[in-house]
Order: C-alpha cells, then sequence, then structure tokens
C-alpha cells in the first residue's frame, strides 16, 4: 500500500527548535509596538509564546492566541504564568477592547484578511494600534515557484490552487485598512533574505514545516523526489556557503483605529 501524505498537525517542537528565527526576527516589531506597562495587548498568532513573554515582560497584560492547539500547549509549558487561547484571527473575541494586537509572521496564512481586520477593528479601542509584520508580495517568491514547477514536472496539475498563502502588496493592505476604520501609519515591504538552519536540509526542513499543503494527497515518495527537485532548481541562487536563504519579503504596518464620531478637519480656502 502506498504512503500517501496528510497534511499534519503543526510540530510545536520542530518549530521551536528549528525555526526560532520566526521570533528572533520579531524582536524589532516589538520595538515598533512599544508596549506600555497595564496595557491589555493581544499577541495574535503567538506561536510556541516567545514574543508574548517579551512583551508580558514590558509590564503590558498579556494574551496570546494561536489556532493550532499544539502550539498554545507548547506555549502554556513555556511560560505557565501567561494567558494563552486557542483561537482563530477571523473570529476571536474579547470581554475588554485591547490597546494594541500584535502579530508577527502570521498573517500570510489567512486569506481572508477582510475577517482578521473587521475583528481588530471590534477589539481595539478607539486609538488602539495594530502592528503586524507577515509576508508581503513576492514573498519566498524563487521556492513557490520551484515548487509549482516541480510539482508539474511530476504531473500535478494547476499547482497554484495548493498555494496556501496571502502575501499582499502595501496598498492592497493598506486599502483593507483604511475601508475597516484605521488609520494607516507606517507602511514598509521590503526584502529580506533569511538564512535557515540545517544547512544542506534548510530547505527540505522549511518545506516540511511550512508548505506540506502542496503535498496533500501525493505519496511520500512523489513529496521526497519533489524536494530534491526544488533543491535543485533553488541551488545557484538560494544556496550559499553551505547554508540556504529563503527569498523573504516582509510588509511591516502600524495602523490605528480611527474615532468614528470625530470630523475630520477641513481646510477652507480663502478667494
Ligand atoms: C514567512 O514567514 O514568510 C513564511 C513562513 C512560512 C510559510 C510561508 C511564509
Amino acid at each position: 500500500m502506498k504512503n500517501i501524505v496528510i497534511p499534519k498537525p503543526w510540530d510545536a517542537s520542530l518549530y521551536q527548535e528549528k525555526h526560532s528565527f520566526v521570533w528572533q526576527y520579531g524582536e524589532e516589531l516589538l520595538q515598533i509596538l512599544n508596549p506600555q506597562p497595564g496595557e491589555r495587548i493581544l499577541d495574535l498568532g503567538c506561536g510556541t509564546g516567545q514574543l508574548t513573554e517579551k512583551i508580558a515582560q514590558a509590564g503590558a497584560e498579556t494574551i496570546g492566541i494561536d489556532n493550532a492547539p499544539e502550539m498554545i500547549e507548547k506555549a502554556r509549558q513555556n511560560f505557565p504564568q501567561l494567558r494563552f487561547e486557542v483561537g482563530d484571527g477571523r473570529n476571536f473575541q474579547v470581554d475588554t477592547p485591547l490597546d494594541a494586537v500584535f502579530s508577527n509572521a502570521v498573517l500570510h496564512w489567512i486569506q481572508e484578511a477582510s475577517l482578521v481586520i473587521n475583528n481588530l477593528q471590534a477589539a481595539l479601542k478607539i486609538g488602539g494600534r495594530f502592528v503586524a509584520e507577515f509576508g508581503g508580495k513576492g514573498n519566498v517568491n524563487a521556492i513557490t515557484q520551484a515548487l509549482y514547477e516541480s510539482l508539474e514536472e511530476i504531473g500535478v496539475s494547476n499547482p497554484i490552487a495548493r498555494n496556501p498563502w496571502y502575501y499582499p502588496s502595501i496598498g492592497e493592505y493598506a486599502s483593507l485598512l483604511e475601508q475597516h476604520g484605521f488609520d494607516v501609519n507606517y507602511a514598509v515591504l521590503f526584502s529580506r533574505p533569511t538564512p535557515l538552519t540545517a544547512g544542506d536540509e534548510g530547505v527540505a526542513n522549511w518545506i516540511e514545516m511550512f508548505a506540506s499543503n502542496f503535498f496533500t494527497g501525493l505519496t511520500v515518495e512523489e513529496k521526497s523526489w519533489v524536494i530534491r527537485l526544488v533543491e535543485d532548481k533553488l541551488k545557484p541562487t538560494l544556496y550559499q556557503n553551505g547554508s540556504w536563504i529563503a527569498d523573504y519579503r516582509r510588509i511591516r504596518i502600524v495602523a490605528v483605529k480611527r474615532n468614528p464620531t470625530a470630523t475630520t478637519a477641513t481646510t477652507t480656502i480663502n478667494p
């Protein structure tokens, strides 16, 4: 009998041990958040909780949510003094309005950006801030193209339909925020070539961890074959001195919930 690939739940230990760069890069975003003592701050997509804990260290009251129960279990083990709940960016609810929502390296997993933004708008105080970084337009483009081509080479039709990611441009995402009652104060899209751990196995590990959706229904042998093809295609550009470098591009954005009753200042020009 053939072994068919079924997407697995998140492996929280593998994530924590081999992909710590995810929250290490998040430290800069924490400086932008600038959490203050007593603020109520939600970490949306907290993973194994490392950044939530940093926010709490600043004296803020935190809650970390993640839609993967395995991540929440690990976060609770790591930081038993903090509050972590299974929750989804599209429909989480809070009892008391928040001063800020922070989100690092998560929102590219949610195609329904309007639902998330609507929800943020409901959860924040007026003047509350949304501070996020995630994959932006062009993120992991070389890896994604190599996956498409390799899947097609083994006979998978329409591999684009297997892509689970959402990588908006600044214009697209800032417009959505404005349509949902936010003022966008800061937005930037930048390349951040990201060294992957595990030497020669770096890109294979990354694909195992993050790209399982592309392999649904394939055999284990087909998956290994596709990964080898991807490595061959990417080696000339993304492998340097014994290390794989992923072609990350980040969108970083800060938006503030507008007061819906405030009148917009108008300027009268006297003729
Ligand atoms: C990212 O952080 O850009 C990313 C991580 C996993 C899958 C896709 C993108």
